[in-house]
C-alpha cells in the first residue's frame, strides 16, 4: 500500500525517533535487502520500556523475522493511538500494534484485524489468561489480541532515604499519607511527585477513589455509570483529598512525564509517587535495589484492591505471507514462558501467564500476582479507568479533562467538576 507525502511527513512528525541504551546487547543478524520488516506501532519510549520491548525485537530475530520500529510516546498511548487510527483508516495500518481494552472489540468488530486462530494454537490460552482479560481479547469466542503482562495502577512508590530523613512513616491510608506528606514538607523535602499531564494526574485520582469509595461504589461509579453514586458525597471527598495532595508536588511539576518524575524518586529528590508497576522498571533500569533504594506499596487505602492493566499487541490483515509468518512468530513468541519472564522483569509487571513460577521476581512482583489472586477471589479486581481499561475512548478523555481542570484551577468548585465527572463517565453510553 502506498502512502501520501502528506500523511507521510505526518507520521515522521509524530514518530519520535529514540537511541537505544548502551546496556542492551545488540540485535543479531543485519536483515538482507530482500527480507521484509513487521512494522509494529507501539508507545513504549522511556528507558525501561525500551528494554522490555528490546527483549521481543531480539527474539524477533533470532527466529528469522525483522523488526521496524514505529514508537509514537507520549501521554500513556494516546498519541499512539490516534496515529494507529489515522494510518489504518487512511489504508495504510502498521502490521502488528499495540492496543488495550474495550478499544480491542471496536479494532475488532471493525474486520481490520487478523483472527488469531488464523495464526496461532490458542486452545491453551483460556486455561493461561485470567478470564477477567481474555474477555477483553476475544471478538466472538475467538482471540484477536495477544497479551503481554498484568500491571498494577494502584501502587504507591517511596524512597525510603527522605523518609527516614523526615522522622516519617510509610502510609497505608489516606490519614497516613497527609501525616507523612506534611512532615517530609517540613523536612524541605518534595513529598509527592507528580507531572501534571492529566493521565498522570488521573492515575493519582483513580487510587484516591479506590480508597475513598471502596469497591462497590467505585464499580457503580465508574464501570456501571451509576449517577447516585457519580454525585454522592463520596466523590465530593475523592475529589477534595485529590486537590489537597497538589500542596505536596513541586513547582516543576506541569508538563513533565512520568519517567522524569519517577526519576525524582531515584535521585532522591521526591519522597512519593502513585504510579502503576511499570515505574519499577525505571528503578530497575537505573540498578537500583528494592528495599533499599525505593519501596512499593499498594497505593493507601487500597490494599485488597488491584487495579488492572493489561499491555497487549493485534495484527492487522495482510496478503503478505513474509508478514504473516513474522505475525505467527511474534503471537507465539509473546506468551512463551521465557519472553513472559524476561520482559515482565523488566517491564515492572508481572507474567499475564498466571501458569507460570514466578519465583525469579522480586518481591514486588510477588506481593503483585498474590494481590491479583485474591482481588480476583474476593471481587475486588477492577479495570483501570486511567489506562483504556474501564472506560471507552471518549469517556476516558472527558474524565482526564475535567480531573486535570479542577486539579490546576482552585476555582473550579467539586460540585461543578461532579457534575462534569457524570457527564464524562456517561459519555461512553452516548
Ligand atoms: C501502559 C504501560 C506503560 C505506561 C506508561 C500504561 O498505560 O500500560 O505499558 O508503560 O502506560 O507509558
Amino acid at each position: 500500500m502506498k502512502s501520501s507525502p502528506l500523511l507521510l511527513c505526518c507520521l515522521l512528525f509524530l514518530a519520535s525517533p529514540f537511541a537505544t541504551p548502551a546496556t542492551l546487547p545488540p540485535i543479531e543478524s543485519p536483515p538482507s535487502k530482500k527480507m521484509k520488516r513487521i512494522e509494529v506501532l507501539h508507545w513504549w519510549t522511556s528507558g525501561s520500556e525500551i528494554q522490555a520491548l528490546h527483549s521481543l525485537k531480539q527474539k524477533m530475530e533470532t527466529t528469522g523475522h525483522h523488526w521496524q520500529d514505529f514508537a509514537v510516546g507520549g501521554l500513556a498511548g494516546e498519541s499512539a493511538k490516534n496515529t494507529l487510527r489515522i494510518r489504518a483508516l487512511s489504508g495504510n495500518p502498521p502490521n502488528a500494534a499495540q492496543i488495550k481494552g474495550p478499544e480491542i472489540h471496536l479494532w475488532g468488530n471493525s474486520g481490520f484485524l487478523t483472527p488469531l486462530n488464523d495464526l496461532v494454537q490458542t486452545e491453551d490460552w483460556d486455561t493461561q489468561i485470567p478470564a477477567k482479560i481474555a474477555d477483553y481479547l476475544k471478538v466472538k469466542e475467538e482471540y484477536i489480541a495477544v497479551p503481554l503482562n498484568v500491571h498494577r495502577v494502584n501502587l504507591l512508590w517511596a524512597n525510603p532515604m527522605l523518609f527516614t530523613l523526615s522522622g516519617a512513616q510509610l502510609p497505608h491510608s489516606l490519614d497516613e499519607f497527609f501525616i507523612a506528606a506534611e512532615k517530609i514538607k517540613k523536612a524541605g523535602f518534595t513529598a509527592l511527585a507528580l507531572g501534571n499531564e492529566p493521565w498522570q494526574e488521573a492515575t493519582l485520582f483513580e487510587s484516591i477513589a479506590l480508597a475513598v469509595l471502596g469497591t462497590d461504589d467505585f464499580k457503580k461509579a465508574f464501570l456501571l455509570g451509576d449517577e447516585t453514586v457519580l454525585t454522592g458525597e463520596k466523590m465530593h471527598l475523592s475529589l477534595t483529598t485529590f486537590r489537597r495532595m497538589k500542596q505536596y508536588t513541586d513547582s516543576k511539576s506541569p508538563g513533565r512525564n512520568w519517567s522524569a518524575t519517577t526519576a525524582l524518586l531515584i535521585q532522591q529528590k521526591a519522597a512519593m509517587q502513585f504510579m502503576g508497576d511499570w515505574a519499577k522498571g525505571e528503578f530497575i533500569a537505573a540498578q537500583k535495589k528494592e528495599n533499599i533504594d525505593f519501596v512499593c506499596l499498594p497505593a493507601p487505602g487500597t490494599q485488597h484492591q488491584f487495579s488492572f492493566n493489561t499491555d497487549s499487541f493485534v495484527f492487522f490483515k495482510t496478503k503478505d505471507k513474509q508478514i504473516r509468518a513474522a505475525q505467527k512468530a511474534m503471537a507465539n513468541l509473546i506468551l512463551e514462558p521465557e519472553f513472559q519472564k524476561e520482559f515482565n522483569l523488566r517491564k515492572g509487571s508481572i507474567p499475564v501467564r498466571m501458569d507460570l513460577d514466578i519465583h525469579a521476581f522480586d518481591a514486588c512482583a510477588k506481593a503483585s500476582k498474590q494481590a491479583f489472586l485474591h482481588a480476583a477471589k474476593t471481587d475486588n479486581l477492577l479495570a483501570s479507568v486511567s489506562h483504556s481499561m474501564g472506560l471507552g475512548q471518549a469517556g476516558q478523555s472527558a474524565l482526564f479533562d475535567v480531573l486535570s481542570r479542577f486539579f490546576n484551577n482552585d476555582e473550579i468548585t467539586p460540585e461543578e467538576s461532579i457534575r462534569h465527572l457524570r457527564a464524562a463517565v456517561l459519555a461512553d453510553k452516548l
